[in-house]
């Protein structure tokens, strides 16, 4: 991956229904999204020249705008042909596609109730998330001192921009301790998530992961529930307080960028990566390729 700055890189990027040059993307500060997070975006990865579960993504994403009270003006399928003319305009194969939309700037104050709405897709090149070499022997979390908000507060299940504050503070204080990421709690002290990813824990050959009820119940959550269950693993979705991570001997994160990756620690609680995860790791990775054809996994599911 490039070290230049990402407002500094070539290539050309979607914007408002427009390919325009990498350079000339730009808006003003005066930018409703800017000041007051009036912004949703997505996440998505290509392999192979396929962006993986991209009518998922376009889903979500409209329906993050729609829980912030705006309408994305394009359809699913505009949105979704954008993203495959982004990676192709730029010749990504494997890559990162970001959409994203946000308020414009008719209005400058908390209400905004007559600002255009616009729409912008960038892609990457992006290699694994986290150092692949390290993945099998696990990556080491902090406990966040941040918790994921109760839906009464905000609106959890939107992937809007507001919400990554409490991830982006999780991550700095993590990193500055040398951890790779943190594991957020939520409102009521159950374990949430990290700060891009979902996590999951095995405990005496079953699956464990908390129930999604004030987080985002990522896509590639659902694929690993998925995964594990074609795999005819037992799988359990609840309430889980930190101490049991106590007796919880497995532990990974799954999400988008991070894909499935191991996890040794989780503040003072160890984990050692074992079969299941080993499993699920290379099954999602299977699972990513393009196929012409269903893989006789799926064919039997
Ligand atoms: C906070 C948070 N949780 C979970 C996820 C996983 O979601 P997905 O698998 O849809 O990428 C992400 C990534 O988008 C995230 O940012």
């Amino acid at each position: 991956m490039s070290g230049l700055p990402f407002d500094q890189r070539d290539g050309v990027i979607w914007f408002d229904g427009e390919m325009v040059a990498w350079a000339d993307a730009k808006l003003h500060v005066l930018t409703h999204g800017l000041h007051y997070a009036s912004a949703v975006f997505e996440g998505e990865r290509a392999y192979g020249g396929r962006i993986f579960k991209l009518d998922e993504h376009t889903r979500r994403l409209r329906a993050s705008a729609e829980i912030l009270g705006f309408d994305i003006p394009y359809s699913v399928e505009d949105i979704n042909r954008a993203c495959e003319e982004v990676l192709a305009a730029n010749h990504l194969v494997d890559g990162y596609v970001r959409p994203i939309a946000w308020r414009g700037s008719e209005m400058m104050g908390v209400s905004a109730q007559h600002n255009s709405i616009h729409l912008a897709i960038a892609a990457w090149e992006w290699p694994s998330y986290f150092d692949p070499a390290q993945r099998l022997k696990g990556i080491r979390l902090d406990l966040a001192q941040w918790r994921r908000p109760d839906p009464a507060t905000a609106p959890a299940k939107s992937k809007a921009a507001g919400l990554y504050m409490i991830c982006t503070l999780s991550k700095h204080a993590a990193e500055r301790k040398g951890y790779a990421d943190a594991l957020m709690l939520d409102w009521r002290g159950y374990v949430a998530e990290a700060t891009g990813a979902n996590v999951f824990f095995v405990k005496d050959g079953v699956i464990h992961t908390p129930t999604p009820d004030c987080f985002l119940d990522g896509i590639t959550r659902r694929t690993v529930i998925d995964l594990a269950r074609r795999r005819g693993y037992e799988l359990i979705e609840r309430h889980i307080m930190p101490e049991e991570m106590n007796d919880l001997s497995e532990c990974f994160i799954c999400g988008t960028a991070a894909e499935v990756t191991p996890v040794s620690e989780i503040g003072p609680y160890g984990f050692v990566p074992g079969e299941i995860t080993k499993t699920l790791m290379e099954d999602y990775l299977a699972e990513v390729q393009p196929r012409a054809e269903m893989s006789p996994m799926a064919a039997s599911a």
